[in-house]
């Protein structure tokens, strides 16, 4: 599926823009089941929200409990000062998250497929094992912040393994909050790991390597139905919206089933729920 200057082009920057690879129809009915997910979700089952700030302290209960089911959480700056939605629960919510790959129908149509099988053996990816699917908001006016990170700190496998698909399904810019790369930062080191301990969340330092600045990370612009790969250790960030479109994604975060596992990442399956492929 990828051509010998792509494959060249992965491994040099630790990324690659697919244009145009899910079709119109597929992510109308992604965000149409989406809104309905939304829709379902009572908010006053959970005030949760979602934030990579201070993140081992902001983790709870309701968090730790969606690792292997489907649940929304509400942007950082959803309530107001009196605990109330500031805009409509629809324009409020930042994530769902994270087992809707194996769960819901129309997700798992989304996720799997012989294209998505085969780029994964192009990446090097060859017994991939899909254990995470978020549906990214990035509301208008208050989608926050995504810090940067590397995604290997919450699916560590050795060796290191973990490549996350990110499809936009809306256009994603600069006004709106798109991905923001380094190109080749996929040969440093992993700085932080994400660490479960059955309800206790750690984030261990494990390198001083300062996060990119603005001298060597470069925007990645996208059309709807853009995939984007990246590597697990590629360092990544997206800023606020401060704009008023929304810039829906989705994202998998896959691992080689011939790596080991951590025991340690937060989300883990067993025979009763069983890691799959794309296939
Ligand atoms: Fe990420």
């Amino acid at each position: 599926m990828l051509s010998p200057e792509q494959q060249q082009q992965y491994a040099r920057d630790g990324f690659l823009v697919l244009p145009g690879f899910k079709r119109a129809d597929e992510i109308a009915a992604l965000r149409q089941r989406a809104a309905e997910i939304v829709n379902d979700f009572d908010p006053a089952s959970s005030r949760a929200i979602f934030t990579t700030r201070e993140q081992a302290k902001h983790t709870d209960d309701y968090f730790l409990r969606s690792d292997n089911t489907i649940r929304c959480f509400f942007e950082e700056e959803a309530f107001g000062p009196d605990g109330e939605l500031c805009q409509a629960k629809a324009l409020s919510i930042n994530k769902i998250g994270h087992a809707m790959h194996d769960l819901d129908p129309v997700f798992s149509a989304f996720s799997h497929g012989p294209e998505l099988a085969a780029l994964a053996t192009d990446v090097g990816l060859a017994v991939p094992q899909l254990w995470q699917s978020m549906y990214i908001f990035k509301q208008p006016g208050i989608g926050g912040e995504v810090r940067w990170h590397q995604d290997a700190t919450y699916f560590e496998t050795t060796p290191i393994s973990v490549t996350t698909f990110w499809f936009a399904l809306e256009d994603a810019n600069r006004d709106n909050g798109c991905l923001w790369v380094e190109p080749g930062g996929h040969r440093s080191p992993l700085r932080e790991r994400f660490v479960r301990m059955g309800d206790e969340i750690r984030v261990e330092k494990l390198s001083d390597l300062p996060w990119p600045g603005d001298a060597t990370a470069v925007p990645l612009e996208a059309r709807a139905g853009d995939l984007v790969v990246f590597h697990g250790l590629l360092p990544h960030y997206s800023a606020p919206n401060r704009s008023p479109v929304s810039r829906h994604a989705f994202t998998l975060h896959v691992t080689d089933g011939r790596t080991a596992y951590s025991p340690l990442n937060w989300i883990q399956r067993d025979a009763s729920f069983p890691v799959r492929g794309f296939l």
